[in-house]
């Protein structure tokens, strides 16, 4: 049978970890691209210098031409700049709309049939963009942003309980900015709702809060942090574990930013949901019942992605 193929626009921080993690997944055969060449190649060269020691069999190359993606079963996109210190993710908007024109004509014709997974951000209305761009059927291109910020919330719940992570059930929805949708009244710990948690005495309201709004701002910590770039360890892990539904036809149900055509009340717009990805792709969006609060607080989120969306449409009116 022939190795599956993966292509990863974009060979920076995120591009490289992916990489790694593919290829020590053995996910199948890994092509890094950038507008950098040096940096592709020399990345997909280290890699393959580690595969004697990690036991992989994985076959990688870097390259700076769309060619050598061609056929590809699943495309990563990462290309774009990365946010800086004080920045929001919003404020790479019209740098990333560029880039993003540049990636969809270099996949559209060389890859039609691969499942599109991006990264770049601002993620709902870049994955959207792209989607438009590219011509690539809606349930083939898909944002990752979710999968992140739900493990971030776990992680944080996981350290303030004392429990192991793996003992946790919750998601994150809405669109990937300072308005996502955490649900604590969807959270479960070994079963039991986190409401039990509060009502012992575990976790205060207080501090539910400020777990969700460390979740809401948990990028911009680690940009912070780093001062020369953003996170790119869980963002790639996160796309990996799409990649590898898709490609094994695990049909996980993982929050990511999927189109929305009637869904939750929505047209024509990418936003966080739960979505089954298989051999098939976004196979199916799943509708979760939101409670009034729940509801509102998913709305406020929508519409901050429109508003981005708005803007988006200002900078290159095709978008419409
Ligand atoms: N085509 C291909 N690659 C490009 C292009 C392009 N048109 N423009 C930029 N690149 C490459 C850069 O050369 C760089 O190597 O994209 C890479 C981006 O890597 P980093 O700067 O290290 O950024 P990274 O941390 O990987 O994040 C990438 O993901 O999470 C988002 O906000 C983040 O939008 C950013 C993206």
């Amino acid at each position: 049978m022939q190795n599956k193929k993966i292509s990863l626009i974009g060979a920076g921080q995120i591009g490289g970890t992916l990489a790694h993690l593919a290829a020590i997944k053995e996910l199948g055969d890994v092509v890094l691209f950038d507008l950098v060449a040096g940096l592709a190649k020399g990345k997909a060269l280290d890699i393959a210098q580690s595969s004697a020691i990690d036991g992989f069999n994985t076959s990688l190359m870097g390259t700076d031409n769309y060619v050598d993606t061609a056929n590809s079963d699943v495309i990563i996109i990462t290309a774009g700049v990365p946010r800086k210190p004080g920045m929001t993710r919003d404020d790479l908007l019209s740098t990333n709309l560029k880039i993003i024109k540049q990636v969809a004509d270099g996949i559209k014709d060389t890859s039609p049939n691969a499942f599109v997974i991006c990264i770049t951000n601002p993620l709902d209305v870049i994955v959207m963009a792209l989607q438009k761009y590219s011509g690539i059927p809606e349930n083939k291109v898909i944002g990752m942003a979710g999968v992140l910020d739900t493990s971030r919330y776990k992680y944080f719940l996981s350290q303030e309980l004392n429990v192991p992570i793996s003992e946790i059930d919750a998601f994150v929805l809405g669109g990937h900015g300072d308005t996502m949708v955490p649900f604590p009244n969807k959270t479960f710990i070994s079963g039991k709702p986190l409401s039990k948690y509060i009502e012992n005495g575990k976790i205060s309201h207080q501090r539910l809060e400020e777990i969700i709004n460390r979740t809401r701002s948990g990028g911009a910590e680690v940009v912070k942090l780093l001062e020369t770039g953003s996170a790119f360890y869980a963002p790639a892990a996160s796309g990996i574990e799409m990649a590898e539904s898709y490609l094994k036809d695990q049909k996980k149900v993982l929050p990511c930013a999927a189109y929305l055509n009637g869904q939750y009340g929505q047209n024509n717009i990418y936003a966080g949901v739960p979505v089954k990805i298989g051999s098939g792709g976004i196979e199916e969006v799943i509708e979760v019942s939101l409670d009034e609060d729940e509801k509102k607080n998913f709305d406020v989120s929508i519409n901050a992605v429109k508003e981005l969306l708005d803007a988006a449409k200002k900078i290159d009116p095709n978008l419409e």
